[in-house]
């Protein structure tokens, strides 16, 4: 499959404060890559160059087979952006807004309007359609915007951030509607800071920080970097949890005093649990709890960039 997006050696600086400082990757088309990374990591400044609103320093970025630089109106006619900041007129409607950014993708005035209620519906805003946009809440301003830059159905589609300020529900409903744009062939380079995100929605994964891609896989290829699935044991008491470690005696074993729990690596699920079960139940040590903790990608991003993504 064609790469709808290739990205060489992208060099970008702030005045004296490098940004980026080589970045790689490709999109293939018909798929999600998810740009993950910490605050100030790069990621919109990524997005803004792909979408031809910010020049960049070294480097070459094609979009749908478009230089952005020397063809930056064929790019900007292919893609569909929904940024951090809201592009919505606070004067006109949910529905009005909707119906205009249609026109202006040349959408005839009923397809615009049918598309408008269709967006409406799918993003929960057809009670608050025909309120001027200032009285909604951020919440409801945040999925105006997404449906906003929805509604021409570009093929490409950049989303940075899409679900920042989203309550569960909100979060849900636009990881269905990403889905489906994605089933009916849209390509798509979304930027977010939740791992879970990344994982649930997204073909590839690229990590950027301090400017760099730091990973890139899919999720279970960057999991699977960082090694095997855990047997978390708990025990009632310290006594206890002793007698199970020295039973135990297993190669990577964890002891947590403090938690009263022990956890080990486990190859063959089955296998691993029964031998160790058994083993335990020998020597009558009872198990208070008992779970198995699989890597995630917030695991990744700890091993791969030292820190937390709270940090
Ligand atoms: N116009 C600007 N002038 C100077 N520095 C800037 C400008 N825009 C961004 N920066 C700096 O560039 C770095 C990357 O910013 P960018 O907005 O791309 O990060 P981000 O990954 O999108 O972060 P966030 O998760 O907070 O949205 C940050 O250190 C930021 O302060
Ligand atoms: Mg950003």
């Amino acid at each position: 499959m064609a790469d709808t997006i290739t990205v060489n050696n992208l060099h970008k600086s702030y005045g004296k404060v490098e940004v980026l400082k080589g970045v790689n990757f490709s999109v293939k088309k018909g798929t999600i890559l998810a740009l993950l990374g910490p605050n100030g990591a790069g990621k919109t400044t990524t997005v803004r160059i792909l979408s031809t609103l910010l020049s960049y320093d070294k480097g070459s970025v094609q979009v749908g087979g478009n230089d952005v630089k020397k063809d930056a109106d064929k790019v900007r006619s292919m893609i569909g952006l929904t940024g951090q900041a809201a592009a919505v007129d606070e004067l006109l409607t949910g529905r009005e807004n909707l119906i205009m950014m249609g026109r202006l993708y040349r959408l005839t005035h009923n397809s615009a309007k049918e598309r408008a209620q269709e967006l409406l519906e799918d993003f929960d805003l057809v009670d608050a359609a025909d309120r001027p946009a200032k009285t909604y809440s951020g919440g409801m301003r945040r999925r105006l915007d997404l449906a906003v830059s929805l509604i021409a159905a570009p093929p490409l589609i950049f989303l940075d951030e899409p679900t920042t300020g989203l309550d569960p529900r909100s979060r849900l409903a636009m990881w269905r509607i990403i889905e489906q744009l994605v089933k009916d062939g849209t390509t798509i380079l979304l930027t977010t800071q939740y791992l879970e995100e990344a994982d649930q929605l997204a073909d590839n994964i690229i990590v950027i920080d301090n400017g760099k891609v730091i990973a890139e896989g899919s999720a279970n290829q960057l999991k699977s970097k960082i090694g095997s699935d855990r047997l978390e044991l708990t025990f009632n008491t310290i006594k206890v949890l002793n007698n199970a470690t020295s039973v135990i005696k297993a190669k990577g074993l964890e002891v947590d005093e403090k938690e009263l729990k022990l956890s080990l690596p486990i190859k063959d699920t089955n296998k691993d649990v029964r031998g160790i079960l058994d083993k335990l139940a020998k020597d009558k040590i009872k198990i208070d709890s008992m779970g198995i903790h699989k890597p995630t990608l917030d695991d990744v991003f700890l091993s791969v960039t030292g820190k937390g993504k709270e940090d």
